[in-house]
């Protein structure tokens, strides 16, 4: 298990991977991933291995296109098209490479899956999804959808009666929701992970 010693050694050393404006983001994706995994009474040793991918989750956002290109082709990585086509998303695979790379003792599957579907979403597992969600609603988030899908969470952790799992998939339906619609807005290509990880969640939640 990751112990606190090394979370904290992590917190120290991003500041080498990450531009200095993300490090509040980051930190608050680590602490938002603690109160889910709390939320969800998942265990410590899972939570832990969460903290670490929060901290870890945009340790390649830097980088350009062709960087992460070449680092996943050197890598053997498989790039899809629709990855190409979605190019904003690439730093999610390159992020999980790069970690393992970096962390090998520490980057179990947990840690490797939910960065590796951070932004596009895909078949999703709780993880997967308590990354995707804190990445949305840490608390410096001010991008308008970002404080709806808080909202939306307390109210329904606090209100709905709903089980912390259906919580889960109900307000990961709704992040879902918002940013496919924005992706259209702003006539955006639309990752087929997204929509995959938005069905999901429909079928799931019932609410067909
Ligand atoms: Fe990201
Ligand atoms: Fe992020």
């Amino acid at each position: 298990m990751i112990s606190e010693t090394v979370l904290e050694r992590i917190r120290n050393e991003i500041v080498v991977y990450h531009d200095p404006k993300r490090i509040p983001h980051v930190m608050g994706v680590e602490k938002a991933c603690c109160e889910l995994c709390a939320f969800l009474s998942l265990d410590e040793c899972t939570t832990r291995s969460l903290r670490f991918a929060a901290l870890m989750h945009d340790c390649t956002k830097n980088w350009k296109t062709e960087k992460h290109l070449l680092y996943l082709r050197d890598k053997g990585v498989y790039i899809s098209e629709d990855m190409l086509r979605s190019k904003k998303t690439l730093h999610q695979l390159s992020g999980a490479y790069f970690t393992r790379e970096k962390y090998p003792e520490f980057t179990d599957e947990i840690a490797f899956s939910a960065i590796s579907k951070h932004t596009t979403g895909g078949q999703m597992t709780i993880c997967d999804a308590v990354l995707f969600l804190a990445d949305y609603i840490e608390e410096t988030r001010t991008f308008p959808d970002c404080v709806t899908i808080r909202n939306y969470f307390h109210e329904l952790a606090l209100n709905s009666g709903d089980k912390p799992e259906t919580v889960l998939s109900r307000t990961m339906l709704e992040a879902l929701d918002l940013t496919i619609k924005d992706l259209i807005k702003n006539g955006k290509y639309i990752n087929r992970d997204t929509v995959y990880a938005r069905n999901y969640y429909l079928l799931i939640t019932g609410e067909t």
